[in-house]
């Protein structure tokens, strides 16, 4: 198999795979730290899908009202429905202050306050006192913080000097012996395959959003390494927790922001009622996602949706200022006019709750390592593999993730790889020669689907499996709906031995390209649903009609899934239900109280 590709091979300290958010701060955060990190991504890294994050960034400033990184912790735990890992959470929310301030030192062009401070707004579920008062923790940059964030990355990591190795398709993690080796990838421009040696593999690969039909994730999150992760023989952990944004365009899927909300805007049913003041009387529209999502599920199941097909909600802006419009949402007024057709200072946006966000993923601890369980250690680190941002599950989002908390989430854990790798690799150790034939497998499963001569579309596979996630891993779920759901993602999971790839060249195959990355969706989708029918109780995003209740007894434990013969395996880890330091402790509460 390897006469018949050219295969160039790299040496580097740490290799970094995906060019979002995360994967930007880990390079220019190694690469500053004097060692040779190579950063490898499918798309040029400032169209990256950390491009489209809008709202903000969450960090207890207190620059719009009082605040503590306390408060900002308890909110996490408790929006996570107690599955989040209270270490990781506490890491996360305490270097959240450091972390944005060095990103406003490294140049990202937040919107200010009159005392030239970096503007925060509101945003679900962030609170004060432990829940009494409503906090502004959320930095934004307009309604395109995610946008200036990134493009602030990019510039830093050029600065530094990381190599970049831009439209490379990473392949698979070269493992030997439970350690991992480096990737092996293919370059679209000229054809050739990569091998990257590296004392550190770090996976910033993203979500996998795009196994639904309607989400807000770009073509290009696919999940590419979590799927890897899986081939590797290694676990994905709560696979089951899919988050719905509630305020996605009708039809098109687009993101409208939660800062609508926290600026002022409000929901409405076809009565015109403002129905959120009866589902969260408390937190009303800015209630956490998982509890609006489903309010505007249960009115439109009632008929009190609203449109031609009474099958959405109605998000008003009209009432306010148009120019607090202008200046802090102009991105999301654009994307209504092209989207919906609807000027946000005259009429309502049409919204339906859309996949979002993955909160399972890579199994880490917070020092972004990747860990598995291994001989009764549910926290054995694997050597030489580290995850970071959606793609891995660190967990601090646990059951359900708070808006703001994603770009926190990548640029801290980004920064964690960073200060790990450091401490672990000398610059420039040498490398060990990979054993003969290491990667012949990954080879074999390329050349076979590049060959494929069946009679289906890559485009045909991917609508079934998207339809089946849609319909048998929704909002709510119950026994019934997931079995057929198991039964339906195996059959269409299946169904790609039987693909057709027109084009077999090796440059810019764009087919070859979206049916690799239609077999990593397959995979996840089939875990997604196993997770899913497993957990028999209501957490977060995962609400089953048959299980309302949280059932801490049974089920405060992470899930762990492997894809072994084509069947999902399960296990467990528990939560780590402990804190870093004795400055804070949070003890699960026996109500949930909106
Ligand atoms: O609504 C938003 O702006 C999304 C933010 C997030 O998912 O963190």
């Amino acid at each position: 198999m390897t006469d018949k590709y050219k295969i160039i091979e790299h040496e580097y300290d740490v290799v970094v795979v995906g060019a979002g958010g995360a994967g930007l701060r880990a390079t220019f955060g190694m690469a500053e730290k004097g060692l040779k990190t190579a950063c490898i991504s499918k798309v040029f890294p400032t169209r990256s899908h950390t491009v489209a994050a809008q709202g903000g960034i969450s960090a207890a400033l207190g620059n719009n009202g009082e605040d503590d990184w306390r408060w900002h912790m308890y909110d996490t735990v408790k929006g996570s429905d107690w599955l989040g890992d209270q270490d990781a959470i506490e890491y996360m929310c305490r270097e959240a202050i450091p972390a944005v301030l060095e990103l406003e030192h490294y140049g990202v062009p937040f919107s200010r306050n009159p005392d030239g401070k970096i503007y925060q707004r509101a945003f679900g579920g962030m609170t004060t006192h432990f829940g009494e008062g409503t906090a502004q923790r959320t930095c934004a940059a307009a309604d395109v913080t995610g946008h200036a964030i990134l493009h602030t990355l990019y510039q830093q990591a050029l600065k530094h000097e990381a190599e970049f190795f831009i439209e490379y398709v990473v392949l698979d993690l070269i493992m030997e012996e439970g350690v991992c080796r480096g990737v092996l990838a293919w370059c679209l421009d000229d054809g050739a395959l990569h091998v990257f040696k590296a004392h550190t593999v770090v996976l910033a690969t993203g979500g996998y959003g795009r196994c639904y039909f309607s989400c807000t994730s770009a073509h290009t999150v696919t999940g590419d390494g979590s799927a890897m992760v899986l081939r590797a023989g290694l676990p994905l952990q709560d696979m089951e927790f899919i988050q719905f944004h509630p305020t996605g365009i009708y039809g098109a899927g687009c993101l409208i922001t939660e800062g609508v909300r926290g600026e002022g805007g409000y929901l409405t049913n076809s009565e015109g009622e403002r129905f959120m003041e009866r589902y969260a009387p408390h937190a009303k529209d800015l209630a956490s996602r998982d509890v609006v999502s489903r309010a505007i599920t249960m009115e439109v199941i009632a008929g009190r949706g609203v449109g031609e097909n009474k099958d959405c909600a109605f998000l008003h802006l009209e009432h306010l200022d148009p120019e607090l419009i202008h200046e802090r949402l102009p991105g999301i007024s654009e994307t209504a006019r092209i989207f919906a057709g609807v000027d946000v200072t005259q009429e309502p946006i049409p919204i339906i709750p859309t996949v979002h966000y993955n909160m399972g993923g890579i199994p880490t601890n917070y020092k972004a390592e990747v860990v598995t369980l291994k001989d009764g250690d549910p926290d054995a680190v694997v050597p030489g593999l580290m995850a970071i941002g959606e793609g891995a599950c660190v967990s601090v989002h646990g059951a359900n993730r708070l808006g703001s908390n994603s770009l926190l989430d990548i640029i801290v854990f980004g920064r964690a790889a960073a200060i790990r790798c450091a401490e672990l690799i000398k610059p420039g150790t040498a490398h060990k020669p990979l054993s003969e034939g290491i990667y012949n497998a990954s080879l074999a499963r390329f050349d076979k689907i590049r060959n494929a001569q069946g009679s289906l579309k890559v485009s045909e596979v991917r609508l079934n499996m998207q339809h089946t996630m849609q319909n048998h891993a929704a909002v709510f779920r119950t026994a019934d709906i997931l079995a057929k759901g198991e039964q339906e993602i195996a059959k269409v999971r299946d169904s790609f031995a039987d693909i057709k790839i027109s084009d077999r060249s090796l440059i810019w195959n764009t087919d070859l390209v979206e049916a690799l990355e239609l077999n990593n969706l397959l995979d996840l989708s089939l875990v997604t649903m196993g997770a899913a029918a497993n957990r028999t109780e209501s957490r977060g995003g995962h609400a089953r009609d048959d299980y309302p209740e949280r059932d801490d007894k049974q089920w405060l434990k992470h899930s762990l899934l492997w894809l072994e013969n084509n069947k999902v395996k399960i296990d467990y880890r528990p939560v780590h239900m402990y804190t870093l330091t004795d400055d804070v402790e949070m003890i699960p509460p026996k109500k949930r109280v909106y």
